[in-house]
């Protein structure tokens, strides 16, 4: 990766002023819900009243942007929200996905027929117990370019808007050449891609979304948790530079993350309150010069 230096076009100093999430504004940190399931995203929590308790003390301390799907569980992630928080907080922008759906024993099925989008959203609207979501994302399961289907799904999402159902449209899983024509129909909220310090493949996305000021939510920004974890003999450049600013490897991820474009939010996901804290306190974290150049190392 070393010779991929990203473009840092944002925020050399980290903020904690609001970023824009489609009409919202939203703090640049919010929270992934999908740990709050059981393992694999499947089946309910460990620690219930845990979960319970996190999502509680993640507005307590200020997180207005929760990522969540229907097919988390499936139902248990926005059971939990629903359970812990409704009615919502005015501000807190609840971000959900369509395009899959989870089978009995835990298999991810495509959803993403334009009436299943719809069924999807209604599922979601459901279990969180609300009659419009602020953002919806259209979650690609399909690795084809864009194509008629992927025309209908965007037709469908916009209906839904439309309706009323729903207040933004977001994309996932996609490439800049689906980003460019989803363009030329809609307006977008968001695009959610995979992206974090050790999987850049997704620049140009994060280069248009950039270019356009739309918001850029690099999914699994910890690299699912193995950039986070911390290790006495650590020599990597995400821990060399921890040591050296006196955080953690997940902070760093994070600030490294939220330094790339204004128009970037991170939605890490933990179980844990502790890490939800850390996880927060990363936007106080500027990096220097020396920490970019190590980090683009990694
Ligand atoms: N659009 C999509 O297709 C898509 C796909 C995947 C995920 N997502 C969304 O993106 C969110 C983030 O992705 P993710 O949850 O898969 O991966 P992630 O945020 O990269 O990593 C989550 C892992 O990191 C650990 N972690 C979090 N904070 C930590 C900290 N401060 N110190 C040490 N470990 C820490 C968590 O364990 P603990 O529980 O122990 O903290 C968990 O194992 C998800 O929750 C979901 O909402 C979307």
């Amino acid at each position: 990766m070393a010779d991929h230096v990203p473009r840092l076009s944002g925020r050399s100093e980290n903020i904690v002023e609001s970023s824009r999430l489609g009409p919202f504004a939203v703090q640049p940190v919010g929270l992934g819900a999908m740990q709050l399931t059981g393992p694999g995203a499947f089946g309910p929590p460990r620690d219930r009243h845990e979960a319970i308790r996190l999502l509680r003390v993640a507005v307590d301390i200020g997180v207005d942007h929760i990522d969540t799907a229907q097919y988390y569980g499936p139902d248990v992630a926005n059971q939990l929200i629903r359970d812990a928080l409704h009615p919502y907080p005015p501000g807190l922008i609840l971000v959900s996905k369509v395009g899959a759906r989870r089978d009995s024993r835990g298999g991810v099925l495509t959803w993403d027929e334009p009436a299943q989008l719809c069924q999807g959203i209604e599922d979601n609207l459901r279990s969180l117990g609300v009659d419009h979501l602020p953002v919806v994302n259209l979650r690609l399961m399909r690795s084809t370019p864009p194509d008629a289907l992927f025309d209908d799904q965007l037709a469908a999402m916009i209906a839904a808007r439309d309706e009323g159902l729903i207040q933004g449209i977001g994309l996932s899983n996609v490439t800049a050449a689906h980003l460019l024509h989803a363009v030329q129909e809609t307006d977008l909220a968001c695009v959610q891609n995979a992206y974090h310090l050790g999987n850049r493949r997704s620049q140009p996305v994060l280069d248009e979304c950039t270019r356009r000021g739309i918001a850029f939510v690099p999914f699994a920004p910890l690299a699912s948790g193995s950039l986070a974890h911390n290790s006495g003999s650590d020599d990597s450049p995400v821990g060399i530079v921890a040591r050296r600013l006196g955080c953690t490897r997940a902070q760093i991820a994070i600030a490294w993350t939220l330094a790339l474009s204004p128009h970037t939010l991170v939605i890490p996901g933990t179980s844990s309150t502790a890490h939800l804290r850390e996880n927060v306190a990363a936007t106080t974290i500027s990096l220097d010069a020396d920490a970019l150049a190590q980090l683009a190392e990694t």
